[in-house]
């Protein structure tokens, strides 16, 4: 956050809606267990929720959504799970590709493609490729994504501009690493929401979201509707972000 944006921030008052929004989706597990259901029935019921909530962005002046998928801590799962989760992202991609496409949403992914199989990496580049030139919602899909994973693959790419000669330490400051993040085109985010009344990060934009506004909501992800999305929107509007400053 440059203090251009902070005070342009400022400047923009209540009832400003957020530009980016980037939502936890969490509590699938909970909702197919309450159902009876193994854990993948409710990863494909929050996976059908995804679409919903995107075509809901225009109405809201919601510039980037960015939705956490896969977290680099998921892999801990049963072998049956993370299967099933890496199944249901390949298949998700191929069936919204020519949707998303039409859509006008540009779709980038965010986190560590080297420990995705070959497969669902193709589905990605495509999906990248052929929304590329949409000047709709910026949709980014953190897939095996962590913040510190995020931050130390950055450094490794900082040091070695360094040792190369490319950059000077001296002229490393805080504009400077956010170059190198996955998320390097993207704003901060605005409203950062997490569903299933777990009041934590995860690891989840951590740099990115030092001054985001926070929800914690109880909706398990599969429940979550546009409507909801639009009542936090309005909720966004009437909060008052300082960003350290003092209103006038
Ligand atoms: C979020 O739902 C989806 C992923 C982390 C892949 P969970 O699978 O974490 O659902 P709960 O938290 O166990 O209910
Ligand atoms: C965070 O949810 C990751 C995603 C939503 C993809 P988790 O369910 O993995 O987080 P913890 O384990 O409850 O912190
Ligand atoms: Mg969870």
């Amino acid at each position: 956050m440059t203090s251009d944006t902070a005070s342009a921030a400022l400047d923009g008052g209540p009832d400003k809606g957020p530009r980016h929004v980037a939502i936890i989706m969490d509590g699938n597990g909970r909702w197919a267990q309450s159902r009876g259901r193994p854990r993948l029935f409710g990863h494909h019921a929050g996976a059908k929720r995804v679409r919903e909530v995107v075509e809901s962005c225009p109405d809201l002046g919601i510039e980037y959504l960015t939705i956490f998928a896969f977290s680099t801590e998921n892999w801990k799962r049963t072998q049956v799970e993370v299967a099933g989760l890496m199944s249901l992202f390949r298949r998700y991609i191929a069936k919204e590709m020519k949707a998303l496409a039409e859509r006008d949403v540009r779709v980038r992914f965010i986190g560590d493609r080297v420990r995705l199989d070959a497969k669902l990496r193709k589905l990605m580049d495509q999906l990248e490729e052929v929304t590329a030139n949409n000047r709709g919602t910026n949709l980014t899909i953190a897939l095996n994504y962590g913040s510190r994973d995020e931050v130390a693959r950055a450094t490794k790419r900082l040091a070695r501009d360094v040792a190369e000669g490319r950059l000077d330490p001296d002229d490393v400051d805080e504009e400077t690493l956010p170059k190198y993040l996955d998320t390097r085109v993207l704003p901060d985010p605005d409203l950062v929401i997490r569903t299933s009344g777990e009041a934590r990060i995860s690891n989840f934009l951590l740099w990115q979201s030092a001054y985001a506004e926070y929800e914690f909501i109880d909706t398990l992800w599969p429940d979550f509707t546009g409507t909801e999305l639009a009542r936090l929107c309005t909720k966004y509007g009437s909060r008052d972000r300082r960003f350290g400053g003092v209103k006038a």
